[in-house]
């Protein structure tokens, strides 16, 4: 092999490396292979003239050409790599968002009251050893008024009080539940007190009646009590609902009234009310005076609401009480009006709402006077 063909051959060796080296992108590179390697590129036109070598100079070229496109092969794969590599580094930094950006109009979600009375209820009754309990908000005629002694000609149970449902194939109508109370029926139904000995428990929910003006929601909330025991009388429930009187309302001065009512599944049974005075500037000064709010129904649990769900009321009493919380809200928060409670007006939210839920706002009722 003549040393001009020699150098020649090195000068394209040396000329493809640069070049691959040199180019910039995919295409540039394919380009280069098909200068080189391509049925008319320079390595091939090489090979071409080997027929006229002898036979000792064909394997000398043969083996240097071959060696020099494995090379080029080579030099343009590890580029290519390079290339693509280089292509989705500037692709993710181009795509990459920019989070540190500041968003001046930040929204805070908030605590409707509702959610923050439920709240503040529940961490006050824990703390006497009751636990939450839960029922359907579609009921049957028998939890919601039978099984409580409500008779049936009550007029509870007529038709512009309560929502009552299609009737199914057996002709009975389920209704929505018109309050907490026969989540007490549910609630006794489940548990064995002759093992458990007493059982304490709140019911807070939704409850539906068939009313609306500016004091009275279709739908409104309720949180039902439930004590029942051996011995329980009515001085564990003037003391219970009496010391969580003044624990949500944050009073120790509060002065509570237990007057005589009349519930069908209680007896003897008792409203609650509050003491107040109303203030120059038209607002509630929830504590002492001498005006009264009624805030609960209660009373023992009458004998046949118990025998009705298999418990003898010769050896268990036990006492209940419900209460509206719409209404123990406004009275708290001094919220004028019911009607904007369900409007989903972000405004009235913002005014009224609390912050998300967080330890300070969580247990506000145990700050009260007795912790
Ligand atoms: N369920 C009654 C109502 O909706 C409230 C009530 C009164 C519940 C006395 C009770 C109770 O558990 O003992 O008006």
């Amino acid at each position: 092999m003549s040393n001009n063909i020699k150098e020649k051959i090195d000068l394209v060796a040396e000329e493809s490396k640069q070049k691959i080296e040199k180019s910039q992108n995919i295409s540039q590179l394919e380009d280069i292979r098909i200068n080189y390697l391509g049925k008319k590129g320079l390595i091939t036109s090489f090979l071409k003239i080997m027929k006229d070598l002898d036979q000792s100079q064909k394997i000398e070229m043969g083996k240097k050409v071959n060696s020099i496109k494995n090379n080029i092969i080579k030099d343009i794969e590890q580029k290519k790599q390079i290339l693509s590599n280089e292509l989705i580094h500037q692709k993710i930094a181009e795509e990459k968002i920019d989070i540190t950006l500041e968003n001046d109009q930040e929204e805070y979600g908030s605590l409707h009251p509702i959610s923050k009375t439920v709240e503040e209820i529940s961490a006050i009754f824990a703390n006497m050893g009751f636990y939450i309990e839960e029922g359907p908000d579609i009921e049957s005629d028998y939890y919601n008024f039978t099984a409580l002694n409500i008779p049936y000609e009550h007029p509870a149970r007529q038709e512009h009080d309560t929502f009552y449902l299609q009737p199914n194939s057996e002709g009975q109508r389920k209704v929505l539940r018109t309050h907490t109370s026969p989540v007490q029926i549910r609630t006794l139904e489940k548990i064995n007190i002759d093992k458990e000995k007493e059982i304490r428990v709140i019911v807070p929910g939704r409850t539906y009646r068939s009313d609306h003006d500016a004091t009275h929601s279709p739908m409104f909330h309720q949180c039902e009590g439930l004590v029942v025991g051996e011995n329980i009388n009515m001085s564990h429930l003037k003391g219970t609902l009496i010391e969580f009187l003044k624990i949500y309302f944050n009073s120790i001065e509060l002065s509570v009234r237990f007057r005589p009512s009349y519930f069908p599944f209680t007896e003897p049974s008792a409203e609650v009310d509050i003491g107040f005075k109303k203030l120059s500037d038209g607002t509630l000064d929830i504590g002492e005076g001498d005006d009264w709010l009624e805030v609960l129904g209660s009373g023992m649990v009458h004998p046949k609401v118990l025998e009705g769900v298999g418990i003898n009321p010769e050896k268990y009493q036990g006492f209940a009480f419900g209460m509206g919380l719409e209404r123990l809200t406004m009275l708290k928060y001094n919220i004028p009006d019911l009607r904007p409670f369900y409007d989903s007006d972000l405004r009235w939210l913002k005014h009224y709402g609390f912050l998300g839920i967080n330890e300070t706002n969580l247990h506000a009722g145990l700050n009260g006077v007795f912790s």
